[in-house]
């Protein structure tokens, strides 16, 4: 590493050396293991440095906002899109254009013009829910197919899902449930739901990999990581919600004032690549990826067989949209329970 190179050439009374990697400080806001072996092969076929650091979507939004005067990141790559769009919206990020951008699926780009460039997506998934085939079957529950039956008393106790304000999957799905029945309803609905569920989690997928250990009856997470889970050999069966569900656009953003910006670029034209996307499911991640030309895993739930709605992501990744959604969660939801 550079420091190293250069406190030792300065110790033993050695010109100072020039190491020949760059360094880029990212910010991964996807599963871990995908994080670490995206790095692994950026690193294996540039000569860059990667420092990394997972946070869940919202943490990471957070971190953008609170250097916004000093960067220390150059870099976020995944999560959920909202936060992405928010930090887009208050110039916490700057605008790129990929060469790689007409590679894209139409989703991909519409985000990237709904934030002035500041922003791009990266995979899609949609938001449903895992349950514990043996919990749910030794309980005598019968499975829940959609958001109103997860209310039922039967559950109380059994359901996990994130804390929106830190993650992202946990956001999409409050941001859902506004679009599907109008905010009041939406709230009435979480309030009904949090008497069964046990814990707000920090992450957005840790609620159906406590599912797959047996600690909770159902994670409500996207539907990727709930096959990541079964796929794993977990008793876990994947739910689309019957009255329909959101999705993320994953997206990836350069900090606005990135110190290492050369290298931030390289990274993004790369993570745009079919190269970096096919590593998805190797990792076992099972987004859809952004890359036309890039090879969806066959397990990656197809969002042509689920009931989407129209997610209004320009509207929800909003500076005041999010915060007055997040602020009203922590006072009724998330203080209450
Ligand atoms: O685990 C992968 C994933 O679900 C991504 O698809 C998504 O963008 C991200 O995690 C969201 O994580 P969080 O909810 O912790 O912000």
């Amino acid at each position: 590493m550079k420091t190293t190179n250069l406190l030792l050439g300065l110790a033993v009374g050695l010109a100072p050396t020039v190491a020949s990697a760059d360094d880029l400080n990212l910010v991964c806001s996807a599963d871990i293991v995908i994080c670490e072996l995206i790095v692994e092969r950026f690193e294996k076929t540039h000569d860059i440095d990667v420092n990394m650091v997972r946070l869940s979507s919202g943490e990471a939004y957070a971190k953008l906002r609170a250097e916004a005067r000093n960067p220390q990141t150059d870099l976020w790559w995944a999560g959920s899109g909202d936060p992405h769009l928010q930090a887009a919206n208050d110039k916490l990020t700057q605008p790129y254009e990929s060469p790689r951008l007409s590679e894209l699926h139409d989703w991909a780009v519409k985000q990237a013009e709904n934030a002035d460039y500041r922003t791009v997506g990266v995979y899609s998934g949609a938001l449903g829910w895992g349950y514990n085939t043996e919990i749910l079957a030794k309980k005598g529950i019968e499975a829940p197919q959609c958001w109103a039956d997860l209310t039922d008393p039967a559950l109380k106790g059994e359901i996990q899902i994130a804390d929106p304000n830190s993650s992202g999957t946990a956001y999409t799905a409050l941001a859902t449930l506004v679009q599907l029945m109008g905010e009041d309803a939406a709230f009435e609905y979480l309030a009904q739901l949090g008497a069964n569920v046990s814990q707000y989690t920090k992450s957005g997928s840790a609620p159906v990999k406590a599912a797959a250990r047996g600690e909770t009856g159902i994670g409500i997470v996207f539907m990727h990581d709930a096959v990541a889970q079964a796929d794993q050999g977990f008793p876990i069966k994947v739910i689309a919600p019957c009255e329909g569900t959101g999705y993320e656009v994953g997206s990836m953003s350069i900090v606005d004032g990135a110190y290492n910006l050369d290298a931030a670029k390289t990274f993004y034209d790369w993570a745009l690549s079919t190269e970096a996307q096919n590593l998805m499911p190797e990792a076992n991640s099972f987004q859809l990826p952004s890359n036309r030309a890039a090879v969806a895993s066959p397990k990656a739930p197809s969002l042509d067989d689920i009931k989407l709605i129209d997610y209004d992501f320009a509207h929800y990744g909003q500076t005041d949209v999010r915060q007055h959604l997040l602020d009203r969660w922590s006072k009724e939801i998330g203080a209450a329970f």
